[in-house]
This record gives C-alpha cells, sequence and structure tokens, in this order.
C-alpha cells in the first residue's frame, strides 16, 4: 500500500508571520509633503496602489500593449518545470506575491510529491492578499504548505533560514521600480542570507525600441493614464489634500540616458493644492510631478548584478524577442 500523508486543513498549513514595522500616518503624511515641495516635485510610486490603483494596474496587466506581464507568464510555463526541476525539498519565498497568479505556473508543473515537499512564503504588505492566495493555492494544492510573511521587503528581509534550498522569486520588473542603489543593495542583503545553492527568480523588463516601450505606458485605452492620476486620489485620502486629478495630464517617455520609463503628472493650468490644515502648493502651469520610474535592462546589467552579489547564472530564460527575462542567479 502506499504511504499517504494526511490531507491537513487550510488552519494547520497556512500560518502568517508579522514582520510589519507600520509607518505612523505621520511619517507618510511626511513623506508625500516633503515631495510636493521639492523641486522637481515627486511621489512616490508606492502611493499608486490603493483599492482603485491595484484594480486599475490589474487592468494594465491585460492591455495589449503592456506586454511584460503576458510575456513573463509565458516564460514561466514554458520553463517551469526546468526551473523547478531536481529539487526535492525546498522552499519558495515570493517577493511581493500579489495574487499568486505567477507562482501558480511553477506549482502547475510540480508533481504532487514534489509540492508535498515544499514550502511556500509569500512575503507582502498586504495581509487580506497574502490570506486570499494562501487560501486559493491551498484548495488548488492540497498539499502544498503556506507561511505567509508579512512585511515590507525592502525594510525586513528575512529569509527563512534552513537547511532546504531556498528558491527566491521576485517577478514582475518590480526591482525596475528602484533606484540603481536601492536595487543594488537589495541584491546584496539577498545574496547576504542565501546560502550556496540557494537561487534567485528574478524578472527583468530588457531595453527595447523605445516606440514598444513608450506604447506600453501610453495605451490607447488611458487605463495608464487613469492609473498615474488616480496617484493623486489617494494623495487626496491620505493628507487630505484637495487634487483634481483632471487638472493633470499623462506624461510617460523612455529617459535613454538612465534607460528608464519615467511617468510624470502636468499641470494644464496653474493649480494651488490646499491640504486639511491650509498649508498650500503652487504649481505652474507645464510644471511636472514624478510618479514613477520603471528602469529597463541589458545582458550587461544582468551580468553586473550577478557579479555584484556573488552569483552564477544558472538559466536566462526569455521570450523569442528577448523583451522580458528570467534570470535564474545561484549563490
Ligand atoms: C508594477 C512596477 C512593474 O513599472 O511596468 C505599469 C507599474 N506603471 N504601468 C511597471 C506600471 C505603469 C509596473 N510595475
Amino acid at each position: 500500500m502506499q504511504n499517504q500523508e494526511p490531507i491537513l486543513k487550510t488552519e494547520e498549513v497556512l500560518t502568517i508571520n508579522n514582520f510589519l514595522e507600520t509607518e505612523t500616518s505621520e511619517e507618510i503624511e511626511k513623506l508625500i509633503l516633503d515631495g510636493l515641495s521639492a523641486t522637481p516635485k515627486y511621489i512616490s510610486s508606492r502611493f499608486f496602489y490603493d483599492d482603485k490603483g491595484s484594480e486599475l494596474f490589474e487592468k494594465i496587466t491585460y492591455l495589449p500593449e503592456y506586454y511584460p506581464t503576458s510575456l513573463e507568464k509565458n516564460i514561466l510555463s514554458n520553463n517551469a518545470s526546468d526551473i523547478t526541476a531536481g529539487r526535492k525539498k525546498f522552499n519558495i519565498i515570493e517577493l511581493g506575491s500579489g495574487d499568486c497568479s505567477k507562482i501558480s505556473l511553477l506549482f502547475d508543473a510540480m508533481p504532487p510529491e514534489q509540492i508535498a515537499h515544499t514550502i511556500y512564503f509569500p512575503v507582502d504588505i498586504s495581509h487580506s492578499a497574502i490570506k486570499k492566495s494562501a487560501h486559493i493555492l491551498l484548495r488548488k494544492y492540497n498539499r502544498l504548505r503556506v507561511n505567509g510573511i508579512l512585511a515590507d521587503f525592502l525594510k525586513h528581509l528575512k529569509i527563512p533560514s534552513s537547511d532546504l534550498p531556498n528558491l527566491i522569486c521576485f517577478f514582475g520588473s518590480t526591482i525596475g521600480n528602484f533606484d540603481k542603489k536601492t536595487a543594488h543593495n537589495l541584491l546584496l542583503k539577498l545574496s547576504d542570507q542565501m546560502k550556496p545553492g540557494d537561487r534567485l527568480l528574478l524578472g527583468l523588463d530588457m531595453v527595447k525600441n523605445q516606440k514598444i516601450l513608450e506604447k506600453a505606458y501610453n495605451d490607447s485605452s488611458g487605463i495608464t493614464a487613469e492609473f498615474n492620476k488616480n496617484i493623486l486620489n489617494a494623495i487626496n485620502n491620505i493628507t487630505g489634500c484637495n487634487f483634481n486629478p483632471d487638472n493633470f495630464e499623462h506624461i510617460a517617455f523612455f529617459n535613454k540616458d538612465h534607460s528608464r520609463i519615467e511617468m510624470h503628472l502636468k499641470a494644464l493650468q496653474p493649480v494651488t493644492v490646499t491640504d486639511k490644515i491650509g498649508r498650500e502648493w503652487k504649481i505652474k502651469k507645464g510644471e511636472m510631478i514624478h510618479t514613477e520610474d520603471s528602469h529597463k535592462f541589458t545582458i550587461d546589467d544582468i551580468m553586473e548584478m550577478s557579479i555584484l552579489a556573488g552569483f552564477t547564472i544558472k538559466g536566462l530564460y526569455s521570450d523569442e524577442h528577448q523583451w522580458f527575462s528570467l534570470v535564474s542567479f545561484e549563490k
């Protein structure tokens, strides 16, 4: 007779550890208001993702012009068995796990025996996202164990110390949102905690024809414009400011010197913004508020990351045009 493991109930297989050092609302307000007082003005891209913004971003991922999400998913499913092969028991850690639709593509390629020996650690700042995705995964792969980690991985990054090999996944080219120094620090911090044989699977949007890049951030249905302008609603809700998003135009272009898409909001007329305690900011007609950088990468950048963090490149998976890459780094 076969050796059958008992099927565990959800509560027994899902634990969530909270490492979220939540900032006070004063700290968050200060961060925003400092940006509005700076020259040039900026708003951190982390404020895009209120409920409406998350919904709009999800819509973006299905736009015909926005190729990164669909390409990355294709690359993942085409190479999932190669990525997970040869590891009998391992931990999968996903930074910014979100809705878990990408990691599912890996689990789909794993035999049930391998899944039964896998612990999945989704790391996210949203408790509800972790809970929701864990329940979906546990229903779909009933022998999986999930250990959610509620944390901001830029501030708190603790890879589970375990004798088992770790596979760290960081999808979506989210690393491209950080400036070079922050991205390199993140790689160094990860590498520091990895033991020989541990791997990092990193999704990177590659440098390509400027028109294709710019179309991905200037879609014909205007969803990206709505997403960009919605950051002002999010800011209004946090700070009590009275931005009218209609007074701004969505601007997105490729900055070649910095190899990044930049998003800005350009004032269509002179604007005066007031917050809840009466502080005022004047914005001139034509002035821009910088809302996002999305860096694009080259093979040389990948080599540089590898050398910097002391990794070897175990696999480089891409689409036929090399528009998006999944790099498998090994410590
Ligand atoms: C989620 C940060 C990867 O930079 O492409 C999409 C966000 N901004 N359209 C990106 C985004 C405008 C996206 N990331």
